[in-house]
């Protein structure tokens, strides 16, 4: 079983998450090619431990939110949903940041709707819109937040310096950035965070499937632990700081099966400051 994270200070779950964007079709666009096969995907993550499922209304769009209520409404105490609003979709793999107020309201009452809740534990700002003040974006979730329909704000790719301006406007319990071994730019945010007890959510925790490949960079380390690769990436990152929470993306049973077993490996200083290196 994986280690806890509290929330925001009052939703505890397990650092181990699970990351719906995979669940669309190609492109994060459009119904899934395989819907019962993402049923069963979301199913089995609960049933393996999962308390952290991450999903944004611009995943299809709708289609990752439509397809975990299918799946997982009515949901488990303690199951935790994520979602970010504040990205528009012009076709596959295109994604246009819009920040303004009336927008955020608008896919916030529809998040509520697709997923079935009255009301989000986990709201991210997916990004800052440069061309709306940031009061105004952060400034209407805390609205949604005042209203009941929002119970933390969380941030999505910031720096250190945005996470503190927007700190100005609301309380921020997390941010969700870019990161894994071998991206770690996120660095000087994520220190911020371990010293802060703010919840860091790194995306692209396989770098896209690359450190889970056989062959790929992880193959000789994870030979050595009897573990597959993906394993070590997530291990990790969960050795990385005790307020990590990954959230691995896969559209394959198979494939969560293996990357929720990480949660039992515990790698030594020694093994860590190894793979670090
Ligand atoms: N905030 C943001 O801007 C942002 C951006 C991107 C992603 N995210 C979030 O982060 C989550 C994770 O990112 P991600 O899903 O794009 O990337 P990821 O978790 O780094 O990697 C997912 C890829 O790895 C493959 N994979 C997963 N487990 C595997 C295993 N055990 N063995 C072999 N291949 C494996 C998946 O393919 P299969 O489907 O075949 O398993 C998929 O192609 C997303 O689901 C989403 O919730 C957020």
């Amino acid at each position: 079983m994986t280690s806890t994270f509290t929330i925001g200070g009052d939703l505890e779950v397990g650092r181990l998450g699970y990351g719906a964007m995979q669940l669309p079709g190609p492109g994060v666009w459009g119904e899934s090619r395989d819907p019962e096969g993402a049923v069963a995907v979301l199913r089995r993550a609960v049933e393996l431990g999962v308390t952290l499922i991450d999903t944004a209304d611009a995943y299809g769009p709708f289609t990752a939110d439509l397809l975990i209520k299918e799946a997982l409404h009515p949901y488990a105490d303690g199951l935790v949903i994520a979602t970010k609003v504040g990205f528009t979709r012009q076709g596959p793999g295109q994604w246009t940041p819009v920040g303004r107020p009336e927008y955020l309201r608008q896919q916030t009452e529809l998040s509520l709707r697709h997923l079935g809740l009255e009301r989000i534990d986990l709201m991210q700002l997916h990004r800052i819109d440069s061309k709306v003040p940031l009061a105004d974006q952060i400034g209407e979730l805390a609205l949604l937040q005042q209203e009941g329909k929002i119970r933390h704000i969380g941030l999505s790719e910031v720096s250190v310096d945005e996470l503190e301006a927007a700190g100005e406007f609301a309380t921020i319990v997390s941010v969700q950035n870019l990161y894994n071994l071998t991206n770690r730019s996120a660095d000087p945010l994520l220190d911020h965070c371990t010293a802060n007890g703010i919840g860091f959510i790194p995306w692209f925790p396989l770098a896209t499937g690359k450190l889970a490949k056989e062959g790929g960079p992880l193959d000789l380390a994870a030979k050595e632990h009897d573990a597959s690769p993906s394993q070590l990436a997530l291990a990790w990152l969960l050795k990385r700081s005790p307020v990590v929470m990954p959230i691995p993306g896969t559209s394959s049973v198979a494939h969560l099966e293996d990357n929720m077993a990480a949660a039992s490996i515990e790698l030594t200083d020694a093994e860590f400051a190894a793979l670090t290196a």
